[in-house]
C-alpha cells in the first residue's frame, strides 16, 4: 500500500515538475519578448528603413564619414501624417542595418526643416571645425509657414548648420538664412557636392520649373552661377529634390553628368517620380542634348531620391576613407504623394528603397541611368527554392511559399510573355505581366490588398521596355508592404507600396507565351529581416 502510494506521489511530483519545467522553457524573458516584438506592426518592412514611429518622407543629408553612412529625412515626431518639419537621423555601417538616433535638426525662427544634403567640409573650409576634427555641414531649406500663410512668395530659404561631434548634436550657424529668396514660391532642396575642377562647392537648388545652380568657397557666401532646364524635361508639377554627379559610362573611361529632378505631379504612372538628365557641367553650368524625358523608376513609389556623395580619394591632399568601394548609391522614399498620408500604416508612415547603385550605360546608342540593389542586400538572402523552371505554353506553375512577403524572387530567362502572381489565400494578389508586342510590363495592384484608403492607388503601372537584351534577369524584392522589380540588372525597375490583408504565400508563373519558356536559375528565397 505505501509503496504504491510513494509510486503514485513520485510520478505525481515529475507531472508537476514537468509541466513547470515546460511552462518555463515556453515562457521567454520579458527582454526577450520585447526584441521579437520590435517592428514586426502589420506592414512593418523588414529590410528597409522605416521611422521607429511618426511620420518620415524624403532622404535627407545622405554622408559618408567616418565608416559611418548617416541617413537624415524628413520627420515630423508628432503624428503620422506630414507636420512642421524636423530632420530626423539613423546610421549605419553597411547601408543595411540602421540604428535610430535623436533628431538632429529642429525648426527655428526662420522657418520648419525641408529637405537638404550634408557634405564632410573636410579642408574646414566654412570655419566650423578644425582641418584635424572637419565639420560636417548640413545645408537645407528653411519653409517659413508665417511667410507662406501671409501670401508671400519669399518664404523658402537656404539655411546650414554644423556639427563637429560626427552628426550627434548640430549648431545652426548664426548667419542663417545663406541664400535669401527674391521672389521665387518653390526654392528648395539644396544638394551640395565640392567640385575638384573649379575648386568650390556647388549646389544644385530647385526653382519651381527649374534648377539653379549656385557656386561658394566656404558654404556660407553663395553665388548663382546658372540655370537649366526651363524648356527641359517634363513639367507636369513643381521640381523638387535635385542631385547633380558624375559617373563614368561602364566599360569606357568616358564621364557624364547626371542630373536627378523629382517631380511632383506629373510621373507616368501618377503622382510624384523621378526623372533624369545626363549631360555636361563645365563648373558652372549643366547642359544636355538629351531630348527625351527619362524616368529612374516607373513604379508609383520611388520619390525625391538623392545620392551619398563620392570624393576623390586625394580630396584637398586628404585620405580619408570615403565609401571604399566609391560607388554611386541611392535611397528614395518608397511613397507618393498622391497617397502618402493615407497608407493603412498605424505607427508610423511610410519607408525608404533599399539603397540602389547607380551605374551609367550605353544601350542603343543612348546614355541610361541604371540603379541596382547594393551588393550589401545579398548578405540578406537566406534559404529558399532553387530550380530551373521549364513552363508549357498556356500553363502555370504554382509554389508556395511561406516567406513570400519578405523574399527575392530570380531567374534569368529570353521569354516575353509571362505573368508573376504573388498571391494569398484571399485572393488578393500583385501581378506583374510582361507583353512582347506592346513592349511594356505592367505592375497590377488593383486587388493587392488594402487599396481603397485613397481612391488613385488601386492602379495598373506600365512601364515601356524597348530595349532588352536577348537574355535578361528579373528580380524582384518583397517586403510587408513593397515591391521592387528589376529588370536587365536595374535597365528598367519599378517600386510600388502593397498592403495585402494577409501574406502573401503562393508566388505563380503562368506562360502566355506561343513557346514554352524556360526560367533559369531560378530561385526564390526569405529575406532576413535587419530589424
Ligand atoms: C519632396 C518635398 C521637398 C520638400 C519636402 C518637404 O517630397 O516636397 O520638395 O523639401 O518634401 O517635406
Amino acid at each position: 500500500m505505501i509503496l504504491v502510494r510513494n509510486i503514485l506521489v513520485t510520478i505525481l511530483v515529475v507531472m508537476v515538475f514537468s509541466r513547470c519545467k515546460n511552462k518555463q522553457e515556453k515562457q521567454k524573458p520579458i527582454s526577450d519578448v520585447v526584441m521579437t516584438d520590435y517592428y514586426t506592426e502589420p506592414y512593418r518592412p523588414q529590410f528597409h528603413f522605416s521611422p521607429e514611429e511618426n511620420w518620415m518622407n524624403d532622404p535627407n543629408g545622405m554622408v559618408f564619414h567616418k565608416g559611418v553612412y548617416h541617413l537624415f529625412y524628413q520627420y515630423y515626431p508628432e503624428d503620422i501624417v506630414w507636420g512642421p518639419m524636423h530632420w530626423g537621423h539613423a546610421t549605419s555601417k553597411d547601408l543595411v542595418h540602421w540604428e535610430h538616433k535623436p533628431i538632429a535638426l529642429f525648426p527655428d525662427e526662420h522657418g520648419l526643416i525641408f529637405s537638404g544634403s550634408a557634405v564632410v567640409d573636410f579642408a574646414n573650409t566654412s570655419g566650423f571645425g578644425t582641418l584635424d576634427n572637419p565639420p560636417l555641414v548640413a545645408i537645407f531649406t528653411y519653409h517659413l509657414m508665417e511667410g507662406e500663410k501671409a501670401g508671400r512668395d519669399d518664404f523658402q530659404t537656404q539655411g546650414i548648420a554644423y556639427s563637429t561631434d560626427n552628426g550627434n548634436t548640430w549648431t545652426k550657424f548664426d548667419g542663417n538664412p545663406v541664400i535669401k529668396n527674391d521672389g521665387l514660391k518653390d526654392f528648395r532642396d539644396p544638394k551640395v557636392f565640392w567640385d575638384e575642377k573649379s575648386h568650390q562647392w556647388i549646389m544644385s537648388v530647385v526653382a519651381g520649373d527649374h534648377l539653379e545652380l549656385w557656386g561658394s568657397s566656404n558654404l556660407k557666401e553663395w553665388a548663382k552661377l546658372s540655370e537649366f532646364g526651363k524648356d527641359k524635361g517634363a513639367h507636369g508639377g513643381v521640381w523638387e529634390c535635385p542631385d547633380l554627379f558624375p559617373l563614368k559610362v561602364e566599360g569606357s573611361e568616358e564621364e557624364k553628368w547626371v542630373l536627378l529632378i523629382s517631380i511632383n505631379p506629373g510621373a507616368p504612372n501618377g503622382g510624384s517620380g523621378t526623372q533624369y538628365f545626363i549631360g555636361e557641367f563645365d563648373g558652372e553650368r549643366f547642359t544636355t542634348e538629351q531630348t527625351e524625358t527619362k524616368w529612374l523608376d516607373w513604379g508609383t513609389d520611388n520619390y525625391a531620391g538623392v545620392t551619398y556623395n563620392v570624393l576623390p580619394q586625394d580630396y584637398h591632399g586628404n585620405t580619408y576613407a570615403n565609401d571604399p568601394k566609391q560607388d554611386r548609391i541611392f535611397i528614395g522614399w518608397m511613397s507618393n504623394w498622391t497617397y502618402a498620408r493615407d497608407t493603412p500604416t498605424q505607427k508610423w508612415r511610410s519607408a525608404m528603397t533599399v539603397p540602389r547603385k547607380l551605374s551609367l550605360k550605353k544601350i542603343s546608342d543612348a546614355y541610361e541611368l541604371v540603379n541596382y540593389p547594393i551588393q550589401g542586400i545579398e548578405a540578406l538572402v537566406a534559404n529558399g527554392v532553387k530550380k530551373d523552371i521549364e513552363l508549357q505554353n498556356g500553363l502555370e506553375e504554382t509554389i508556395f511559399f511561406d516567406d513570400l512577403n519578405q523574399s527575392e524572387i530570380r531567374f534569368q530567362t529570353v521569354a516575353r510573355d509571362f505573368k508573376v502572381k504573388l498571391q494569398n489565400t484571399l485572393g488578393e494578389e500583385t501581378v506583374l505581366t510582361m507583353i512582347d508586342e506592346e513592349k511594356v510590363f505592367y505592375l497590377d495592384r488593383t486587388n493587392s490588398g488594402k487599396v481603397d484608403f485613397q481612391e488613385d492607388f488601386a492602379s495598373i503601372q506600365e512601364m515601356p521596355i524597348p530595349f532588352l537584351p536577348e537574355v535578361y534577369e528579373v528580380r524582384i524584392l518583397v517586403d510587408q508592404s513593397s515591391v521592387e522589380v528589376f529588370i536587365n540588372e536595374g535597365q528598367y525597375v519599378m517600386t510600388a507600396q502593397i498592403f495585402p490583408s494577409e501574406r502573401y504565400t503562393k508566388l505563380s508563373f503562368l506562360n502566355s507565351s506561343e513557346a514554352p519558356i524556360t526560367l533559369n536559375n531560378f530561385r526564390l528565397s526569405s529575406i532576413q529581416g535587419t530589424w
